[in-house]
């Protein structure tokens, strides 16, 4: 492991935290009501496995009911519910039209530009219906992966349901993701079809998507045979016969009789590509049962979810697994109303998000830290300006929220009234892991508190030993549970490496965390080569290796450094190659900076693009060659530089300090 991967080394800055004495316990009036009570954690307790199963009967419709929990002979490959049948897209949408409730609104859609769209649960099933006859007319086959690459429209619901009306796993790439990155993603899953559209509507301006997709295909190297292009924006697309078909002339015509396929409970549902400590991103992949109860299990209970009342919406994008789980399959296994909205939160004003709120009276919400955050620095007034008095429960995923941020939340969305859940988890736990329960627990702001009733984890030292109250360690999960990953797509090997062998047969989160006193877990951060930049997981090594693809660039280290609005933010040092060095002039620098940062949006995304990037003559290593990033974050944050005397020559920081003041 690198140098800083320490768990101290991530509380830096953060031991603030475990002073924090504000205490939030739900009303009374709230506990009266809510779904989950404190039983639920003994039911858990006294039969785990029980309780699982019941979870499952009780939140799905099994085509074939399960005989055998969990099989963990083949470990770390759990199978849950093996004997178990269903379908995703029949347990999302058919059962719940069937079940009498075809009028309820599923989704209430909010386009950038005002324009917008109901869809009743029997409209959601009859277009998902269509949307799987057509995709099987363009040869998808149970098995075969499809890549969806689409904007935060009803479309993107639409298709990851009608893949998993087929049984064909769905892999969704982030809307925001480059054309090298979607290229990477489609080669790795091997998939058939790309389901994109022409465009979306993002900061008031169409942005297109497909000339990313036609990119992404022009090497002539990938398996793709069909692109299904949703019309959205109307804009100008380049068009290839034979392999190019828009939704709109294949869809509407079919049937809605298409059946859903019935699957194994272990069949992959789908895969999602994230960060690792690599260059090459992972393809998690998740299978149907499993992955189902818990998501369900989760969005009831964390969100105290009353289908029929409630209107939920969750902000995230369907290019996320928070997007995944609590966009389209938890809520609409659910059977609950929710929001959808295409577009940014400050477009075309910054009370954009509280009027959402008001119009549709919202009255669960999901969104991140850092969403949070930039909302405080706008300013109360803008929340003020709209009645926000719907809400009653606000939750917070992606990275840590500080304590202000927190309070904040609960005092000028929440009114001071509504629980507020710190939710952790990750795209390979599938669904939340630790949270507080809105109707259960004091709320500790800051702390993710508790894992929830038939989770278990735990926080370790080195040796894989639980430290005791009031220290700090690793986030580890000692039980194997429902939505857990099945693996990494094609790399049995890394599945085993990365999370299961730093501490043999259990499970390795990556991330730093405290146990205080009274036992509640505070995640601190990432201890592995992964940064986290406004909630989006993103991998140093793999900005790096974009970095020195620019001609110009012979070297380059990059660190993820404390950022008030981001959470952490790129930083990238690069040492130029001879002749580029050479021919750079004072005047020609920041031309030269503003092209390498360029580049990063084209090889990655725009996510992706460094803050800063500062050229230096050297880079911090130590002797073995490995590159002391723990210094180059010193650097980045303005600190004074720590100890120096591993490094193989320790006049480089002075070095790159002394460029800095230049
Ligand atoms: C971080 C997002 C602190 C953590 C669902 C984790 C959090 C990574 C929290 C997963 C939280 C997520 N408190 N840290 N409540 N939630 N994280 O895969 O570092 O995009 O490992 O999944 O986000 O990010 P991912």
């Amino acid at each position: 492991m690198a140098d800083h991967t320490s768990a101290d080394a991530a509380a830096g800055g953060l031991e603030n935290l475990l002073v924090e004495e504000r205490r939030f316990p739900p009303s009374p009036e709230f506990a009266a009501q809510a779904n989950a009570t404190a039983e639920l954690y003994d039911r858990a307790a006294a039969d785990r496995l029980g309780f699982w199963a019941e979870q499952a009967r009780e939140l799905l419709t099994w085509s074939t009911d399960f005989s055998e929990v969990l099989d963990w002979s083949d470990a770390p490959r759990a199978r849950w519910f093996g004997d178990g049948r269903l379908n995703a897209a029949y347990n999302a949408v058919d059962r719940h039209v069937e079940a009498g409730n075809g009028e309820r609104v599923a989704i209430h859609w909010e386009g950038e530009q005002g324009d917008t769209r109901t869809i009743t649960y029997a409209q959601l099933r009859d277009e998902v219906a269509r949307a799987a006859a057509a995709l099987a007319e363009l040869g998808v086959q149970t098995g075969d992966r499809v890549a969806i690459y689409l904007p935060m429209i009803p479309e993107a619901v639409v298709a990851m349901l009608a893949c998993a009306r087929i049984g064909a796993p769905h892999s969704v790439v982030f809307g925001g993701f480059s054309a090298e990155a979607l290229h990477t993603r489609i080669n790795d899953a091997s998939a058939k079809v790309v389901i994109t559209a022409d465009g979306g509507y993002r900061r008031g301006k169409a942005s297109a998507l497909k000339p990313a997709v036609d990119d992404a295909l022009a090497s002539g190297d990938t398996p793709v045979e069909k692109v299904l292009v949703v019309r959205r924006t109307g804009q100008d697309v380049a068009w290839t016969e034979g392999r190019d078909v828009w939704w709109d002339e294949v869809v509407p015509r079919q049937d809605t009789d298409f059946a859903p396929v019935d699957v194994e409970a272990e069949h992959p549902l789908f895969i999602l590509y994230t960060s690792g400590t690599t260059g090459k991103p992972k393809g998690i992949f998740h299978t149907t049962g499993g992955y189902l109860a818990q998501s369900a299990y989760t969005h009831r209970n964390v969100f105290d979810l009353k289908p029929e009342t409630d209107v939920y919406w969750c902000t995230a994008d369907i290019g996320w697994v928070t997007g995944h789980t609590y966009v389209t399959y938890g809520p609409l296994v659910n059977g609950a109303t929710q929001v959808m909205y295409e577009g940014t939160p400050d477009t075309p004003h910054k009370g954009r998000w509280w009027e959402i709120v008001e119009k549709y009276k919202v009255t669960l919400l999901y969104t991140a830290p850092t969403a949070i955050r930039t909302c405080m620095k706008w300013g109360e007034e803008e929340p003020g300006r709209f009645d926000l008095s719907s809400l009653r429960v606000l939750g917070s995923v992606g990275e840590p929220i500080n304590p202000e941020a927190w309070v904040w939340y609960r005092r000028v969305i929440g009114g001071d009234r509504t629980p507020v859940v710190d939710t952790w988890w990750q795209t390979e736990t599938g669904a939340i892991m630790i949270s507080p329960l809105p109707g259960v627990t004091a709320a500790k702001p800051g702390s993710a508190q508790t894992p929830l009733p038939g989770i278990s984890a735990d926080v370790v030292d080195e040796q894989g030993e639980p430290v005791p109250a009031g220290s700090g360690g690793y986030l580890v999960l000692t039980e194997p549970w429902p939505a857990m990953l099945r693996g990494i797509w094609g790399d049995e090997q890394r599945f085993h490496d990365t999370y299961w062998s730093r501490f043999p047969g259990i499970y390795f989160a990556g991330d730093g965390a405290k146990k205080d006193e009274d036992g509640d877990l505070w995640v601190l951060g990432r201890v592995d080569d992964v940064m986290n930049v406004s909630g989006h997981r993103l991998s140093t090594t793999e900005i790096e290796s974009a970095l020195v693809s620019h001609p110009t660039v012979a070297e380059a280290a990059v660190v993820g450094a404390s950022d008030d609005t981001t959470g952490q933010a790129v930083v990238a040092f690069v040492i130029l190659r001879g002749e580029a060095a050479a021919a750079a002039s004072e005047a020609s620098a920041e031309d030269h900076i503003a092209e390498l940062r360029a580049h990063v949006a084209k090889e990655i995304g725009p996510i992706a693009k460094p803050r800063s990037i500062l050229v230096v003559p050297e880079l911090p290593k130590t002797r073995s060659g490995k590159i002391m990033r723990r210094l180059l974050r010193d650097v980045a944050e303005n600190r004074q530089v720590g100890d120096v005397t591993t490094l193989a020559d320790s006049t480089v920081m002075a070095q790159i300090s002394a460029g800095m003041q230049k």
